[in-house]
């Protein structure tokens, strides 16, 4: 259990695609003095390096940001911070990014139950306003939600090594929202043939908001796209996916 390591992956076209997102939406929430929370059930370890083994073993940053040109955007704002202080091949997780877009007044809460992934969690991200648990992910969440502040963002990223993952992510889903009515959740999950995602969205049961692209990647072990759920989505949600199509239109196929 636990092998799936993200650093083969990262930068890639659903990285990109997640992330874009996700800049997007924290930039949003972030437009009013009231501080927000956010919240990660799996954090991974935040920053990546495009240059080392893992990474150019799959290429699949070269299929991703290293194929793009980014408009002025968060996430070029975030990628631009990053590159000037860890060098041009540094590429941010979503705890990077979301701590390059918070404010003082925000809180970060993530989780990472791998050993190595949260060692290196520690390193990247320890420092005022981030609180970090080596847990598992939706058992940490649900205990510390509602999360103060009480406004909020919960990114949902698994790597979906067991099938079952997909119906428990609905299920936690729920029950967190129970807990937590007014949060906003955010779903990444792989498209893949076998479309094992159709059992995560017909669990769910509660309004929400797809986003699916497609891409071609050379080796991409039958991922043929990437998908991402809102469920509470702040206003203008629809302009931010509408702007992402148009930031990405290089390297992802928009699938609606
Ligand atoms: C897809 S990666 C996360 C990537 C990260 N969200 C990003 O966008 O930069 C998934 C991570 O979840 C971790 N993980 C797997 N099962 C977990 C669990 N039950 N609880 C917390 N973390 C877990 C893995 O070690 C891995 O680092």
């Amino acid at each position: 259990m636990l092998s799936y390591q993200h650093s083969y992956h990262a930068g890639g076209p659903a990285d990109v695609h997640k992330h874009l997102v996700l800049a997007e939406l924290l930039t949003l929430l972030t437009q009013k003095p009231r501080g927000i929370s956010y919240l990660e059930t799996h954090a991974g370890r935040g920053l990546y390096d495009l240059a080392s083994d893992d990474s150019l073993k799959t290429g699949e940053a070269y299929e991703g940001i290293k194929a793009l040109t980014l408009p002025d955007c968060p996430l070029a704002k975030t990628l631009a911070n990053i590159r000037k202080q860890y060098g041009e091949n540094a590429y941010p997780g979503s705890p990077m990014i979301a701590r390059n877009i918070l404010r003082e007044q925000d809180m970060l809460h993530l989780m990472e139950l791998h050993p190595v992934e949260y060692r290196h969690l520690r390193q990247n991200l320890m420092g005022d306003g981030v609180s970090l648990h080596k847990r598992d992910g939706y058992e940490g969440v649900f205990a510390i939600t509602p999360p103060k502040p009480r406004k909020g963002l919960v990114l949902i990223d698994p790597s979906y090594e067991i099938k079952t993952e997909y119906a428990q992510v609905a299920e936690f889903t729920h029950r967190m929202m129970a807990k937590w009515p007014e949060a906003t959740v955010m779903i990444w999950y792989p498209l893949l043939e076998a479309a094992r995602h159709l059992e995560l969205i017909e669990g769910l049961k509660l309004p929400f908001i797809k986003h699916e692209v497609g891409f071609d990647l050379k080796d991409g072990q039958g991922m043929t796209g990437s998908g991402l759920i809102l469920v509470n989505a702040p206003y203008r949600s629809d302009e931010i996916l509408q702007r992402v199509e148009s930031q990405s239109a290089a390297i992802l196929r928009p699938l609606g």
